[in-house]
């Protein structure tokens, strides 16, 4: 995600500092970056000048320009303390007036915001995947986000070339409130055995009109994602309408987290 979003910031003209503490990762988002948009570039879908925007892009192992930054945005793996910990470091670096955006899936923005000195500058900025193909982004307004803090986050999700819609901060907000139990039930309908893989993602597809199935879905999310976000909408909403199907657990347990794992419902 971290790379599709600098990717999609740098060809709206922004200067991108992307940070990763992992530094194969770093070298494989500018590969990721380049293939993209390359493939854009190919189709009509970026110009020159915007495809030039990724030469721009400056990589970094550590915080160090979060001093200079204008806004920021985190995307680092869904694991509430170590988020905790990036937004106890990233409010005591940014300057006072900067907005720090969570692009969180279902991790509390009001619980994030109060490790900080700054909650009403602190907001969701939820992209999806394929983040330079994917239109929406979900803002999400923390308990004490300002009328401000939307304002400016909206205009730049705009200036992305994307287009914001507003939630609040609940468990999974709109989107994974809806679509994770959504696939969660296809892997019941899989485990129960009422239907292959290929048969299930065929009917939504086909029946439904969706771009591709439920588990195909899954598989690009990641199973882990998906297991973790429906554990989340079980424990914060109290229902067990929300339990994650044990399949989906097993496969997690076995590795299989999908296409990053090289296998998932489907083989990669
Ligand atoms: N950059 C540039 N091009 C890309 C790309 C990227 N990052 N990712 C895929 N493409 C390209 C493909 O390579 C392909 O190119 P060619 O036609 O030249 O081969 C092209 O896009 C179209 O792909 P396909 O023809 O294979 O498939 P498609 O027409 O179905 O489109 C899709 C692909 C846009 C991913 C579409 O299937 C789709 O919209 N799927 C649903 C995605 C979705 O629901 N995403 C949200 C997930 S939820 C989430 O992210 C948030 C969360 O919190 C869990």
């Amino acid at each position: 995600m971290g790379s599709g979003i600098a990717q999609t910031a740098a060809v709206a003209g922004y200067q991108v500092t992307m940070m990763d503490v992992v530094p194969e990762q770093l070298a494989l988002a500018k590969a990721a970056i380049a293939k993209s948009v390359d493939k854009l570039a190919a189709k009509g879908m970026l110009d020159e000048q915007q495809s030039v925007g990724i030469d721009q892009i400056t990589y970094v192992e550590n915080f160090e320009n979060v001093p200079g930054a204008d806004f920021v945005i985190e995307a680092a793996t869904e694991n509430p303390e170590l988020k905790l910990k990036i937004y106890a470091e990233l409010d005591s670096l940014a300057r006072p007036e900067v907005i720090l955006a969570s692009n969180t899936s279902s991790i509390s923005l009001t619980k994030i915001a109060a490790v900080t000195d700054r909650p009403d500058k602190m907001i969701g900025m939820h992209f999806f995947n394929p983040v330079p193909l994917m239109r929406l982004v979900e803002v999400i307004r923390g308990l004490a986000t300002s009328d401000q803090t939307m304002d400016t986050t909206v205009e730049l999700a705009r200036k992305m070339g994307k287009e914001p819609v507003e939630a609040n901060d609940s468990p999974g907000f709109i989107s994974n409130r809806i679509l994770c139990p959504m696939i969660n039930e296809a892997i019941f309908t899989l485990q129960d055995g009422v239907g292959t893989v290929e048969a299930i993602d065929e009917v939504m597809k086909l029946g439904m009109n969706h771009p591709m199935g439920p588990l195909a879905l899954c598989d690009l999310i990641g199973l882990d994602v998906v297991l973790f976000i429906m554990e989340v909408l079980q424990r914060d909403l109290g229902q067990d309408k929300y339990r994650p199907a044990p399949l989906l657990r097993k496969m997690v347990d076995a590795g299989y987290l999908g296409r990053k794992s090289g296998k998932g419902f489907y083989a990669y």
